[in-house]
């Protein structure tokens, strides 16, 4: 069942925020404040309707019955492939794997993509702000294949040293894998500088769009990158889905990274001939329910005013950037010109995890410790720090509180 497909023409703040049930409840006894959106984002009524819908009425497998229930689901399942080609603008849905999210996609990459091609002194290419998650793959490939991975630094303010990164590129990089934004500073990175820099030298390029896919219009082919992946859950979709977008001839070339039912075309115990794009990555049976939901996530991005959501978050961002530097003792972490709506700070004395729960005893939710980017805290010379991450659902009045509240937390401390 589609949904209508009516674009609302004005972004009302109050409207956006009643399609988001969990927004409008009490924490602790007051009203939540939610600012963790960087973990996961909430879920619009729409894609809590549409879950319920598939396990009400639709719940079967997809692919493998003639049933109705079946066809249904599979056209569902395929609805939503087809929806986040177009959201992404890739050329083909055939381009378009469904995974578990952004981590297993790069790990599909690194076994499919890139251990094949290793060869004796093999690189791959990170930016030095990157998730585990854009690390860790790659140094289990260097453990296992001798690859080595390299890392372009960053400066103070979290931006990527291009003329660095450049310098770091030859004939033995295999394969450059970077954040489009950065979950622990915000940064954005200069995406299509990086493409043109690595494409000049034949060299491919990943782009870890876990933080980008929920606060900018994300064009594919546009950036010419040659993998996108995302996490549903990051963009207001249900957890335990994502997406590996591939550029088309190198997933032909690429084996498959499992093994089992739906991603063969016929087996023998001689011989199994896989099954064509996408289905030769998507073995076994798929995450249905994710698929349809995150495809109704993405139908009601489309459905509001995006661009003025985008513009309003990034006023937030703005108006939180100036009450956070106004607080004697507050230090931002992650400074870059281009960022999403991240605010990540240390406050003098005061431990982060500490500052994280006096936030949540005033029903404010903000993420304490490394954000799975300890280099990055390395980076910085901090443990730590508190980071609130915006939605376009945030308000003003919600960054009044924080900033109010950790004014409250150094009081509390300094007693
Ligand atoms: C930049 C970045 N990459 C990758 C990931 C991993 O996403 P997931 O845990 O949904 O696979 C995250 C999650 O926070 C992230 O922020």
């Amino acid at each position: 069942m589609s949904a209508l497909r009516v674009v609302k023409p004005e972004f009302d703040l109050a409207d956006i925020r009643r399609d988001f049930p969990a927004l409008h409840q009490k924490v602790h006894g007051k009203p939540l404040v939610y600012l963790d959106n960087a973990a996961t984002t909430q879920k619009p009524k729409a894609v809590i309707d549409s879950l319920n819908r598939y396990y009400m009425f639709d719940c079967s497998n997809v692919h493998r019955a003639v049933h109705a229930l079946s066809d249904r689901a599979t056209k569902s399942y395929e609805a939503g492939r087809k929806t986040v080609q177009h959201f992404i603008n890739a050329r083909s849905e055939r381009e378009i794997v469904f995974v578990r999210g952004a981590t297993e996609a790069i790990n599909l990459v690194m076994n499919s993509f890139a251990r094949p091609r290793v060869k004796e002194g093999s690189e791959i290419l990170i930016s030095a702000l990157e998730h585990h998650s854009n690390i860790v793959p790659w140094q289990i490939l260097a453990e296992q294949t001798g690859a080595r991975l390299v890392v372009a630094p960053i400066n103070d303010a979290g931006e990527l040293i291009l003329e660095e990164f450049e310098r770091r590129l030859g004939p033995q990089t295999l394969l450059v894998s970077v954040a489009h934004a950065s979950n622990a500073l915000g940064t954005v990175l200069p995406v299509h500088e990086i493409v043109r820099m690595a494409h000049a030298r034949g060299i491919p390029v990943l782009l870890d769009g876990a933080q980008a896919i929920a606060h900018m219009h994300v064009d594919v082919q546009d950036m010419d990158c040659d993998f996108y992946v995302f996490s549903g859950h990051k963009v207001f979709g249900p957890t335990g889905v994502g997406v590996l977008y591939g550029r088309e001839s190198f997933l032909n070339e690429m084996p498959p990274y499992q093994g089992g039912g739906d991603m063969i075309r016929s087996v023998t115990f001689e011989k199994t001939i896989y099954n064509d794009l996408p289905y030769k990555f998507e073995a076994g049976t798929p995450h249905v329910a994710g698929v349809i939901g995150l495809g109704a996530a993405l139908n009601y991005l489309s459905r509001i005013a995006i661009d003025r959501a985008f513009k309003h978050e990034h006023e937030l961002l703005t108006y939180g950037t100036e009450l956070l530097n106004a607080i004697p003792g507050l230090r931002l972490i992650g400074t870059a010109r281009d960022k999403i709506g991240v605010l990540s700070f240390v406050l003098d004395g005061i431990h982060p995890h500490d500052v994280g729960t006096v936030l949540d005893r005033e029903g404010i939710a903000v993420r304490t410790g490394h954000h799975c980017a300890q280099p990055v805290m390395d980076r910085f010379g901090v443990p730590a720090t508190t980071r609130a991450s915006l939605a376009f659902y945030n308000t003003k009045v919600e960054l009044d509180a924080l900033a109010n509240r950790i004014r409250r937390v150094q009081k509390l401390f300094a007693a």
